[in-house]
């Protein structure tokens, strides 16, 4: 279909010739109503006449097209303007291209030839610009060009003058593209190069016949046209060439720490870096700019130090601990896959120590039992094979002492039942690397795919003795956090003992790490004896939280979060203490003989009704308040989902956190298939994720705390293409009807 202009009014500025007198005939042409404006001065800007626009007006009428001229200048922004509502009525479209030169090197340019020169330019567009601007946005639509020059955006000698104007204009439109978006006002800037009388007097003449006006109206009529929602962009046009241009920032570095001032010195020395483009940047918007100044102004605050700052870290690189965060954080280890059949599933039960001794143990043990299943936290045995095929060690920057790694903590979470038999892929990325100073911690985001399908996510915090006080953060935003349990006795204790071969039986299961089978192994790690597999006592406290709470029904089974404290002896018994809050289960494990904590800060997290809980704690898992939103977006996805996929084409990972702690996280995907929403993280990457407390994510969806001034507060984070955020509005409007 041919982008027409019928019922459309166009003001070009400047029109009587060269560039501008193109546009009007292209306007025209196409059944536009245009104005033509043209002081008809001389390229300084001097004299008058109005036989430039009179003779373009004339061209188009003799073509049977609508015309009118307008000899104002463009100082006079409101009489250009009236003559189009004179006229025609209305304005739709306005190209500013009226301009003159009036270059000199830099020491001899006058008061006359800056002023002359910023007037009609920069003073020229703004001002016919805003006596349209009311018009536009009342009519809800409007389509405005903005003409720059190479030389404003790469400065020109001689043209100090018409540089600054230039480059002013792209200010100026970058601005409008954001006021005017939500009244269907589109404002982009265009840098021509076209032969005119502007440009023969530096430009060879066969040149200037060849570089015609012509090549460079049809940018601008597409543009102009209503079917365009370019909005903010920047283009270089000419010859038939068109290309657009973006900023790009470089990575930069962080300068300070909180007991360390900036100095010029350490600016000097970082001067390479701060100035290297590799995997720079591309900011779109003044928030993307702002947010690494401000995620640096929060980290140097609450941290003390920056973690993320190559030089302390390549520091210590340098003197041999081998951990480089900069560089290892966000790296995927090479993918695996494990096939199992019920064999592995049953033997992994006997390995938490199931037994027949109890008869709804069976469905565990005997792949013949009707309701067969497969105990949940053998999720971890899906993904373990990432840790166990030496996949760290792929990874330079963590050359680390692998006979110095502990299993610090585990999180678990499940997207459905998991299978009995098949194959499965791990992906895994390095999340996180934190300092404890007697040791560095590595958390690993592990996601697990049957197919395309998430089956399951596992985050891995690996303790490496001895590896710390590389200048590193504390702590991370990623890492699942344990939380501690109520402050009153248990609701619910069950006791059961390991066996002495629990650990050998374990192992069975894929985890062959000799510290639990070899007892001089474990002599050098500074063990009596071989110790039981953390994820052993993990399994052990899981199946007893779901006899207790969950019928031992593995499908209400949500996710497991614990912190191995102190080993346990195959032979010992665990205690584990249960408070149920709502269908959250905390967990606390202890080796009866001895009381010592083994497991802390653990939890479970139960899908929906069980015994004994009030009907109200069930729908808020955790008291969180967005629960009841995002079951609100996850009914629109039902509803209109593949509607919301053509529209939105993103995936938004949300990270929602209750008194200062993860608590929630949620995948908006509005990529794939006929969108979905789901709890937990996605399951590829996540074009833009938000970070932002439980209420103030309540206060923005309610319209009561603006989301730009929450991003520059620092109560809402945002990773990734933050343009994207706009497109949530989608999705998001309306609920202050919740
Ligand atoms: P041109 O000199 O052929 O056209 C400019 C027109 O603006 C003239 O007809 C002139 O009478 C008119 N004009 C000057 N002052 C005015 C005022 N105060 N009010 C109303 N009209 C006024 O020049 P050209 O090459 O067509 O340039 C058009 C625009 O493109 C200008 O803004 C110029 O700076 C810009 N440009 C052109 C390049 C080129 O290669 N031709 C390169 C970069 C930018």
């Amino acid at each position: 279909m041919s982008l027409l202009f019928e019922g459309r009014v166009v003001l070009v500025t400047g029109a009587g010739g060269g560039l501008g007198r193109e546009y009007a005939l292209a306007f025209a042409e196409r059944g536009a109503s245009v104005v033509v404006n043209d002081l008809g001065a001389d390229t300084k800007g001097g004299g008058k006449s109005s036989a430039a626009a009179d003779k373009v007006v004339e061209e188009i009428r003799a073509k049977g097209g609508k015309a009118v001229a307008n000899y104002d200048s463009v100082e006079d922004g409101e009489k250009v303007i009236q003559t189009a509502l004179d006229a025609f009525g209305k304005i739709d479209v306005l190209v500013n291209n009226a301009g003159i030169l009036r270059d000199r090197s830099f020491a001899r340019t006058s008061d006359m030839d800056w002023d002359l020169i910023q007037r009609v330019h920069l003073r020229g567009s703004f001002l016919v610009t805003r006596a349209a601007w009311n018009h536009m946005k009342n009519q809800k639509f409007g389509r405005i060009i903005m003409t720059t020059s190479a030389a404003g955006i790469y400065g020109n000698f001689g043209q100090a003058n018409y540089s600054a104007a230039k480059l002013g204009l792209l200010g100026l439109a970058n601005t409008l593209a954001i006021e005017g978006s939500k009244y269907n006002i589109t404002c982009n800037t265009i840098a021509p190069v076209a032969g005119s009388r502007l440009t023969e007097t530096v430009m060879p003449p066969d040149l200037v016949a060849s570089l015609k006006p012509e090549y460079v109206a049809p940018m601008v009529l597409w543009l102009c046209h209503e079917q365009c929602k370019e909005n903010g962009g920047l283009f270089e046009v000419g010859g038939g060439w068109i290309g657009k241009l973006r900023w790009e920032r470089s990575r930069g570095r962080v300068m300070r720490q909180k007991n360390q001032a900036m100095t010029p010195e350490g600016v000097r020395d970082e001067w390479d870096r701060i100035c290297d483009f590799t995997d720079a940047t591309k900011p779109t918007t003044v928030q993307a700019s702002l947010q690494s100044v401000i995620e640096v102004m929060s980290q140097v605050e609450s941290e003390g130090e920056v973690g993320a700052n190559p030089t302390v870290a390549e520091a210590s690189l340098a003197s041999g601990s081998g951990i480089n965060p900069m560089k290892a954080v966000g790296q995927k280890l090479p993918p695996t896959t494990f096939s199992f059949t019920h064999t592995q599933c049953i033997l992994y039960a006997l390995g938490v120590g199931m037994s027949t001794k109890d008869p709804d143990h069976l469905r565990f043990l005997y792949e013949g039992h009707p309701d067969f299943s497969c105990l949940p936290t053998f999720g971890v045995i899906l993904s373990q094979a990432a840790m166990m095929d030496g996949g760290l060690s792929s990874i330079p920057e963590l050359s680390i002492d692998f006979t110095q790694v502990l299993h610090g903590e585990q999180y678990l979470e499940l997207y459905k039942p998991l299978p009995t038999s098949g194959t499965v892929t791990s992906e895994t990325t390095i999340a996180d690397v934190l300092d404890k100073g007697s040791g560095a911690v590595i958390l690993l985001d592990v996601n697990t795919y049957s197919g395309a399908e998430l089956v399951c996510y596992n985050q891995f915090s690996i303790f490496v003795v001895g590896a710390g006080g590389f200048g590193g953060k504390r702590s991370s935003d990623k890492a699942k956090a344990p939380v501690p349990p109520p402050k009153r006795a248990p609701d619910a204790v069950m006791i059961d003992s390991t066996t002495r071969d629990q650990a050998a039986l374990y192992r069975l299961s894929g985890d062959w790490n000799p510290l639990h089978i070899d007892p001089s192994f474990a002599a050098m790690g500074g063990f009596k004896a071989p110790i039981l597999h953390g994820l052993c006592s993990f399994g052990f406290a899981a199946r007893h939280v779901l006899r207790q709470f969950a019928d031992n029904d593995p499908s209400r089974f949500k996710a497991i979060k614990v912190r191995f404290v102190k080993p346990v002896m195959p032979g010992q018994s665990l205690r584990t203490e249960m408070w149920r809050e709502g269908n959250r289960v905390h967990v606390q494990c202890k080796v009866k003989e001895t009381d010592a904590v083994v497991l802390a800060g653990a939890y479970v997290d139960l899908h929906g009704a069980s015994s004994g809980a009030p009907p109200e704690h069930l729908t808020r898992a955790g008291g969180l308040q967005s629960e009841l939103v995002f079951a609100e977006i996850g009914r629109r996805i039902k509803d209109s989902g593949s509607e919301l996929v053509k529209k939105v084409n993103a995936v938004f990972g949300w990270e929602i956190t209750k008194d200062g702690k993860n608590a929630a996280q949620w995948t908006i995907d509005l990529k794939n298939g006929g969108g979905s929403l789901h709890e937990g993280p996605p399951g590829g990457k996540a074009d833009v994720t938000f970070t932002v407390s439980d209420q103030d994510f309540m206060e923005v969806v309610q319209g009561k705390l603006n989301p730009q001034k929450a991003f520059f507060s620092g109560k809402l984070k945002v990773r990734g293409n933050i343009m994207l955020s706009q497109k949530l509005e989608v999705i998001l409007k309306d609920y202050a009807k919740l």
